[in-house]
């Protein structure tokens, strides 16, 4: 790499959750089937399918809400808090996931965390009527009343296909600053998350990818290095902290 790193940019995907027990969305990462041919995607994640079967969408999101609050952060994820907490230049995680493991390893370090959930969080419910965010860990089938104006419409606060993400704008402004991109654990099939790679290139950004196997992006980067997030991302942070 020629320039010198000064300020990182790094997107998560549900393969830095796999070895903690958490379904990918894609490729089933477990040896079980990925959480998309479990379910379809037209019946649990688009607003569409909250209008037409809000029961069907409560439930699927309160058993996924209860499912991570069993898991546990892996070291991919404490490295990452590690890095956080360590590195000088500016940082910015966007996850595309909505578990909260990130949080959790870097909870012990007492920072400040730079992260950014592009889409949503499971440990969050959006009231549809006040626009207000709540932390929220238990169910919302039996349709709890909002804590902040008591009215009855409480959503998960996950952004759903046919949505726009959450602060792409802070994001944009990010990559623009950036001297190092790296993509952790994502297929690259879900845009605009998807596209942060070409944006990084044309921006004259260096791109790392870490991920199990090759992705629908992985021509795009300058470097791939393939491997389990357990592995290759405490390696990856070893090295950038000057530390291998
Ligand atoms: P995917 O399930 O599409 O992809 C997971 C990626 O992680 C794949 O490239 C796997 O090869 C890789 N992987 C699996 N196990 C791994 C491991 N142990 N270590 C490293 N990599 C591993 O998940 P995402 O790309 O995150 O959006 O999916 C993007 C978005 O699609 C999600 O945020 C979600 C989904 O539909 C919404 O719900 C809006």
């Amino acid at each position: 790499m020629a320039t010198t790193i000064r300020n990182i940019v790094i997107l998560t995907g549900a393969g830095i959750s796999a070895e903690s027990g958490i379904d990918t969305f894609r490729a089933g990462a477990n040896g079980g089937p990925s959480l998309w041919e479990q379910h379809r995607v037209e019946d649990v994640a688009t607003p569409e399918a909250f209008a037409r079967d809000p029961d069907l969408v409560h439930r699927f999101y309160d058993m996924r809400r209860a499912a991570i609050q069993t898991k546990r952060p892996n070291p991919a994820h404490v490295a990452l808090a590690r890095l956080d907490a360590e590195w000088p230049g500016s940082l910015l995680i966007v996850t595309q996931n909505v578990d909260d493991l990130h949080e959790r390893a870097g909870a012990p370090l007492g920072h400040n965390q730079r992260l950014l959930h592009m889409h949503g969080e499971h440990l969050k419910a959006w009231c549809t009527s006040c626009d207000i965010r709540s932390p929220w860990r238990s169910e919302l089938s039996s349709r709890p009343p909002c804590p902040v104006c008591g009215a009855r419409g409480l959503r998960p606060d996950v952004v759903w296909f046919g949505e726009m993400p959450y602060r792409m704008g802070d994001i944009y402004a990010a990559l623009r600053e950036a001297d190092l991109f790296v993509s952790i654990g994502t297929s690259g099939a879900v845009y605009p998350a998807a596209g942060f790679v070409q944006n990084a290139v044309e921006l004259g950004v260096h791109t790392l990818e870490l991920n199990l196997e090759e992705s629908q992006g992985s021509r795009m980067f300058h470097e791939t290095r393939l491997g389990v997030a357990s592995e290759v991302v405490p390696t990856w942070v070893d090295e950038i902290l000057g530390r291998d």
